[in-house]
């Protein structure tokens, strides 16, 4: 095996306190998924959008890397072949433990965009909705987040690396948000090996070859401890 393509959700997160989106008290639970998480409900309140994700940063600068961020930073170190990880995450937990192969498919907390001219530059800690962007002076900066009806980030790039793994493992997601739920099917449809790992069974747990159930910080570094043998 030389090449192996992980996918990770808001569960591989959770035991470091940050909450998931579709859990009972999940965010989208709490908060109106179509006023803080569209373009359409940014340009209709983008202070309310601001407050959500300088909440949600608040929250990611405060938590720690926990025990399977550790193992998937391990498993990249010490794996002979290629580990990439695909995030739907938008905190940097993943990078704080020490991986450094990881596409951030939503965008990350930690980046600023411009809506008007496309600029980025790192976010600070709150962000302000009235702050003009440093390239163009627009007053129109907004989280580097991926937002529903937006198309994720490095698409193509994911794709091939799903299509030519020899391994996919998908982790802490629910699989309900495409195109990610979908890269388990273009695994399956290359031939290439697939595990779910997740503490709940998820809606086609059938489309993986193998599922370990249970929380994360205990599956992950087992699962990375048989694979590094
Ligand atoms: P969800 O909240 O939809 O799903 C979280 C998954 O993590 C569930 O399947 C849980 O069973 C599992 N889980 C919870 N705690 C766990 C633990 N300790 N160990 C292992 N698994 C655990 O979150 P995502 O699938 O990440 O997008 O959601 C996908 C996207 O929907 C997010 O990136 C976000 C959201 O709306 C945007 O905001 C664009």
């Amino acid at each position: 095996m030389q090449r192996i393509v992980v996918l990770t959700g808001a569960g591989v997160s959770a035991e470091s306190g940050l909450g998931t989106f579709r859990d009972k008290d999940g965010l989208w639970t709490r908060y109106d998924l179509s006023k803080v998480a569209t373009p359409e409900g940014f340009a209709a309140d983008p202070a309310l959008v601001h407050d959500f994700y300088n909440a949600r940063r608040a929250n990611a600068l405060d938590a720690a890397p926990n025990a399977a961020h550790d193992a998937l930073a391990r498993l990249e170190r010490e794996f002979s072949g290629d580990v990439l990880i695909v995030t739907q995450n938008v905190d940097d937990l993943h990078e704080r433990a020490g991986s450094g192969n990881v596409i951030h498919m939503h965008g990350a907390l930690t980046g600023a965009l411009c809506a008007g001219c496309g600029h980025r530059w790192p976010a600070p800690r709150v962000m302000d909705h009235k702050a003009g962007c440093p390239a163009c002076t627009a007053p129109a900066t907004r989280p580097d987040i991926v937002w529903f009806g937006e198309v994720p980030y490095q698409m193509d790039k994911i794709q091939e690396a799903v299509f030519a793994a020899d391994l996919f493992v998908s982790i802490g997601t629910s699989g309900e948000v495409y195109p990610a739920a979908g890269f388990v099917d273009l695994a399956d449809a290359a031939g290439v090996e697939t595990l779910e790992i997740n503490l709940e069974p998820t809606p086609r747990p059938d489309l993986f070859d193998r599922v370990i159930k249970g929380p994360a910080t205990q599956t992950v570094p087992a699962w990375v401890a048989e694979i590094l043998g």
